[in-house]
């Protein structure tokens, strides 16, 4: 298949492949995103085989208008309502109630919708001159972090998807908070940008799915059960006191060409093949978590150490994503 990679100035190709059934990999202000029509069933059927994705887990449609909320759920909440007023077009996908209409491969035969309003405004130029509603993963192949850059995606998807577009930078660089909104109870079912705190200012009762706290329960998100979420080297995370895990990681080090570190906050490790800093907070290593992941893999590294200190707010987001690139290989120190 031949992918044509564009950069955003005119949609008008890749909006019509959409309308078509094809797919198109489009930034958003999370990671990139897999699309293709919501109403297509073929159309949907090639995103699982672009991913090389399981059936059983469903996938988000992405809208760019509140109108269009009508031909997906018949039942919003006061709390769901609130929730889409407030953080609305932006980080949060939404799971709702379905109608019978919305199609088993979107859903994988959950009786509920997981539906977004993007705030990055190629994806609603894109959902908007396309005139379909898009169910999109993040466009990452199975297992693999989800790409923040547009060289990621290509690395993954290309000849696999009809079109790329080029939208230079994710703002965010960790996928979208869930939330469970379709029963009596709001539960955040994969953390994200929009934090436990920001919900609870409208909904107080809100709190965190237990199976993201716990690693033994299984979390109710179909996605956070696989545990291949992460990049081909060994990641180990070591936190606590910043000056204690400096010196684990030092002694720790031994192959030097195959070990990498990332660091929270400049530091440096000489004996260390690569060492990559996430930056000096929670939402720069949000920011930089996937994409750096992926270049240690690129320079061949086999094990990371990644530092951490368990912090609140987006941190939540970025331990669970740490947690599962390190198949909750985690070092206290
Ligand atoms: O930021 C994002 O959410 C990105 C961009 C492209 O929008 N998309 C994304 O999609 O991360 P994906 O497919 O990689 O993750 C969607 C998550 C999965 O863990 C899936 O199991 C969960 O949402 N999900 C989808 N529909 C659901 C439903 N009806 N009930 C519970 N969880 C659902
Ligand atoms: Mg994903």
């Amino acid at each position: 298949m031949t992918t044509s990679i564009i950069d955003s100035t005119d949609l008008s190709g890749a909006a019509e492949c959409l309308r078509n059934g094809g797919t198109v990999v489009f930034p958003t202000e999370t990671v990139y995103g897999l699309g293709a029509d919501a109403f297509n069933d073929n159309a949907v059927d090639r995103i699982y085989a672009a991913k090389g994705r399981p059936g059983d887990n469903p996938l988000i449609v992405h809208i760019c208008d509140l109108s269009q909320l009508k031909f997906l759920t018949d039942n919003i909440s006061p709390k769901a309502d609130l929730l889409m007023k407030n953080f609305w077009p932006g980080p949060l996908t939404l799971i709702l109630p379905k109608l019978p209409t919305v199609s088993d491969k979107v859903t994988a035969g959950l009786g509920t919708v997981a539906i977004r309003y993007p705030s990055n405004p190629i994806a609603q130029r894109l959902i908007k001159e396309s005139g379909v509603m898009v169910a999109a993963p993040s466009a990452n192949l199975s297992g693999s972090p989800s790409p923040t850059l547009c060289e990621d995606v290509i690395d993954d998807l290309y000849e696999r998807v009809d079109y790329i577009i080029d939208g230079i930078g994710c703002e965010i660089g960790l996928e979208s908070t869930v939330v469970d909104v379709s029963g009596d109870d709001t539960v955040i079912l994969r953390p994200g940008a929009i934090t436990l705190e920001m919900i609870r200012e409208f909904i107080p009762e809100a709190r965190l799915d237990p199976g993201l706290i716990n690693a033994d329960t299984v979390p109710k998100c179909p996605g956070l059960k696989y545990t291949h979420y992460s990049p081909k080297a060994q990641v180990i995370v070591v936190q606590g006191d910043k000056a204690a895990v400096r010196r684990y990681i030092e002694k720790s080090i031994k192959d030097f060409d195959n070990t990498g570190v990332l660091t929270y906050g400049a530091y440096d490790y000489p004996y260390a093949g690569l060492v990559l800093n996430a930056g000096d907070s929670m939402r720069d290593y949000a920011h930089n978590l996937f994409t750096m992941l992926r270049q240690f893999d690129k320079q061949g590294i086999k094990t990371i150490y990644a530092e951490f200190q368990t912090e609140q707010g987006i941190g939540i987001a970025v331990r669970n994503r740490l947690y599962k690139a390190a198949g909750h290989n985690v070092v206290e120190v």
